[in-house]
């Protein structure tokens, strides 16, 4: 890359804060299986779009899933639960950037909170064409933001070995 090239991207850089996304979902009886508990796939569905809508936000350019990863389902989510998604930019390649999205129930009567689920998602930000374009280059810049960016570029370079690529 040259330095021209360098600078032009430097100046597209983003903040977490510009994509971030919360979504809020109630579960509703069809969402959930006989046990009454909410199923895996539509927390997916859920995490899928709640990052893509951060993708967007970040790249502002058409983006697609790559990969899914580390997705855990830590604990039951019942009917009737409100359910907070939320999605931000780990970390940031030359076409992909990581997302994060943890997924938190809520009881409606008392309030109490407990974590769901949790991925990291892969997005490639894509021209006309659906061929990898540029993505701009995310700036962390609390603590944990800059956390996330360190852990983020060591998951990527395991993803990149798991797929028998170079980092
Ligand atoms: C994602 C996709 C655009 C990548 O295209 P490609 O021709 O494989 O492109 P490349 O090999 O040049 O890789 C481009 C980027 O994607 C990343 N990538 C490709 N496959 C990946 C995977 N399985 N997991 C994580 N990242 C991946 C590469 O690491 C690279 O990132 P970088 O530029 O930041 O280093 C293409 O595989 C695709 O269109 N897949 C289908 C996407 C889809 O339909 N998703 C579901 C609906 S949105």
């Amino acid at each position: 890359m040259s330095r021209n090239e360098y600078l032009e991207l430097m100046l597209k850089a983003k903040k977490v804060s510009e994509s971030c996304v919360e979504m809020t979902e109630i579960v509703m009886p069809q969402d959930t299986n006989t046990l009454g508990t909410i199923f895996g796939g539509k927390v997916m569905q859920w995490m899928d779009i709640a990052a893509a809508i951060c993708g967007f936000r970040h790249c502002r350019t058409a983006v697609v899933t790559a990969s899914v990863d580390s997705l855990s389902f830590v604990t039951p989510i019942k009917i009737g639960d409100i359910v907070s998604i939320r999605a931000s930019v780990n970390f940031t390649a030359k076409t992909s950037l990581e997302i994060g999205v943890r997924v938190d129930a809520e009881e409606p009567l008392t309030g109490k909170k407990k974590h769901a689920s949790s991925a990291y998602l892969t997005f490639v930000s894509v021209d006309g064409n659906n061929r990898p374009i540029a993505a701009p280059p995310v700036l962390p810049e609390s603590e944990i933001e800059k956390r996330r960016f360190q852990e983020g570029q060591k998951r990527r370079e395991i993803r990149l070995q798991l797929r028998g690529k170079k980092s």
